[in-house]
């Protein structure tokens, strides 16, 4: 018999829901929201509120779009943790009473291993494109950067990480003292492709092992605006192609020089990459430019999988419910976790 999984994304700003029979995707349905937007980020009340009369919509697109039936679900996945508390509080209730109400078990999904086993959504029952066992996984949003050891889907082991703030915040705050619109990652992406990378330098830090860290990198940024602005109060206006340009291309060598120092030294050449940052057309390049140089098979998700989406909470709970760990309705989100 098949196993229909619905799955439920609930973290941050996204509301998003997706059913999946025995590891094809049927459908996945992704709200985002737009209220932010006014504020330069995400504010946590206004994402819960949001969540809430965005859940019962969403679902009843991803059931419909999928041609399944409520009565058909074998189980209901969706995201526990990290995230925003309040966020993670509506996907999780919603998950507990569907499940009461059906009669059927409810699995817990870590979003962080939901982001890496993004990689094994099959969009047919013959795709077989996934990464084998073990690889790494290079993790980019806008609260998380990490490099991932993934041994099996249960066994990931974080190898780097960042030790400040993570690759999507550095694109979304110096987006923001440019005065671009939030979030600033794509926006940058977007303006970078007419600029020179080469145009401006900005620190890289230099700290040993697998970790990232781009706060220094942003204040280096800040401080070349400053300095700028004081003599002559249109530069960013006259020179934000060649900035976005500078900024995504230090960041990307940051990135994939950790990257391809851990390839080697655990000799791996299996590599994906996986969350929101993994939709910058420059680190898709870098990835295609690194596989030629140093014989790396790699995996870049499509882009409908790289920002926050259920498809991939589905995909982590179709793994745990083949295996039966299930969780009780007592389970409470969890704001932080270490995978
Ligand atoms: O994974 P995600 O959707 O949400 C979480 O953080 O969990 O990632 C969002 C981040 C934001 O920082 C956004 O600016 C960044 O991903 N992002 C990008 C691009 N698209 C989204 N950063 C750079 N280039 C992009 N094309």
């Amino acid at each position: 018999m098949s196993v229909i999984i619905l799955g439920i994304e609930s973290s941050c700003d996204d509301t998003s829901a997706a059913v999946l029979r025995d590891g094809v995707l049927l459908s996945n349905i992704i709200a985002g929201q737009k209220v932010h937007e006014a504020y330069g980020g995400v504010v946590p009340e206004l994402a819960s509120r949001a969540h809430q009369q965005n859940i019962i919509p969403v679902v009843e697109q991803a059931l419909k779009q999928a041609g399944v039936r409520k009565t058909d679900l074998t189980a209901v996945a969706f995201t526990r943790g990290p995230g925003l508390l309040g966020s993670l509080l509506v996907g999780t209730s919603f998950a507990k009473g569907f499940t009461t109400a059906l009669d059927i078990p409810m699995v817990d999904v870590n979003h962080l291993q939901a982001h890496v086993l993004a990689h094994f959504i099959r969009s047919t029952e013959t795709d077989t494109g996934c990464p084998p066992f073990p690889f790494l996984c290079l993790l980019v949003s806008g609260g998380n950067s990490q490099i991932i050891l993934v041994r099996a889907w249960n066994d990931m082991e974080v190898i780097g990480q960042t030790i400040d703030d993570a690759a999507g915040e550095a694109f979304d705050k110096c987006a923001k003292v440019m005065g671009l619109p939030y979030p600033g990652g794509p926006v940058i992406d977007r303006l970078a492709k007419e600029g020179n990378p080469k145009a401006f330098r900005f620190s890289k830090p230099q700290i040993a092992g697998y970790d990232y860290s781009f706060s220094g990198l942003k204040t280096s940024f800040l401080y070349l605006l400053r300095d700028r602005l004081k003599e002559d109060p249109g530069f960013v206006e006259a020179h934000q192609a060649d900035l976005c340009a500078s900024l995504q291309a230090t960041i990307i060598d940051i990135l994939m020089d950790k990257l391809q120092k851990a390839a080697a030294d655990r000799g791996i050449r299996e590599v994906a990459v996986a969350g929101g940052v993994s939709a910058n057309s420059g680190l898709r390049k870098a990835f295609e430019d690194y596989a030629g140089k140093y014989d790396w098979k790699i995996h870049i998700p499509p882009f409908a999988f790289t920002t926050d989406n259920a498809a991939m909470v589905a995909m982590s709970g179709y793994f745990k419910y083949l295996e039966g760990e299930f969780c009780g309705v007592d389970a409470a989100p969890f704001s932080r976790v270490i995978l």
